[in-house]
């Protein structure tokens, strides 16, 4: 695999690199992506899973669908993109690390400031009060927690479809949309509203953008730069190509 040399360049002209992840960069430390052909919503239902609505109706099934993804997620460890992104952040003079993952497997890695857009899935909070509850949950003994200061319903705080994003990371995402040199979308379809619309708002803010990803996106045809290995091989030999051309130049 090649590193444009247009690539290189751009980055070691850039004061601020921007990052947004998907569940693609995830992949090779064996947690499914959400649309890929064996994707978990090409076998389970989002809306019955992953939404207000679903979880209104049925509480049970929803916490045990996030207790069955803790249990895979608790068994897994970052692989050598998440490490090797983590080790860009101390490469540039500003990075902005961007994720819709609710699997933490960037803090993992190391990578010290990651804004969650779609929230996490280790913290919790009551549906009613949103008083929080940071600590794991385990509801092997009953079937889901209520809240001790309300009674109401405590759920993951990950953000489901149809509900707002969390404010400051949204606006984190967006600042340094407009204002990187480079701007990295990695391992996500870009179709899930409005994460998607970032990269989009980076290249018309005039930054250069990269599409790390096997397949084609609604956002290829966009990107200066499109990188179609997996994530976990292409930031290794970007890194080691990156430090070669910053000591030949
Ligand atoms: N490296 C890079 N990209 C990969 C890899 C890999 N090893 N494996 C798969 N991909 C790509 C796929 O080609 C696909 O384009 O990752 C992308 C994953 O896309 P989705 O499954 O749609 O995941 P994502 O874009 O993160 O979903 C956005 O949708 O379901 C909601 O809230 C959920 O945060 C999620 C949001």
């Amino acid at each position: 695999m090649e590193i444009p040399q247009k690539l290189l360049e751009a980055l070691s002209n850039a004061d601020h690199v921007a990052m947004l992840t998907g569940a693609g960069v995830s992949a090779e430390s064996g947690i499914k992506t959400f649309r890929d052909p064996d994707g978990l919503w090409t076998q389970f239902n989002p809306s019955e899973l992953a939404s207000i609505d679903g979880f209104m109706s049925n509480p049970e099934l929803v916490w045990s669908w996030y207790q069955h993804r803790i249990e895979i997620i608790r068994n897994t460890k970052p692989n050598p993109g998440h490490y090797a992104i983590a080790e860009m952040e101390k490469m540039f003079n500003r990075f902005t690390l961007i994720t819709q993952n609710v699997d933490r497997l960037h803090q993992q890695a190391g990578s010290k400031l990651v804004y969650e857009l779609h929230g996490n899935i280790i913290d919790n909070h009551c549906f009613q009060c949103k008083m929080p509850y940071k600590e794991e949950i385990d509801i092997s003994e009953k079937s889901v927690p209520t809240c001790p200061e309300c009674g109401g319903l405590i759920r993951p705080s990950v953000v489901w479809f149809g509900e707002m994003l969390p404010f400051d990371a949204l606006c984190a995402a967006d600042e340094a949309a407009q204002q990187c040199d480079v701007f990295f979308s990695v391992g996500t379809s870009a179709e899930v509203y409005p994460a998607a619309n970032i990269p989009h708002l980076a290249k018309k803010s005039g930054a250069f953008l990269v599409e790390v990803n096997p397949n084609l996106t609604a956002l290829s045809y966009y990107a200066d730069v499109k990188l179609g290995e997996p994530s976990g091989v292409t930031f290794p030999k970007l890194l080691e190509e990156f430090k070669k051309y910053k000591k030949e130049n």
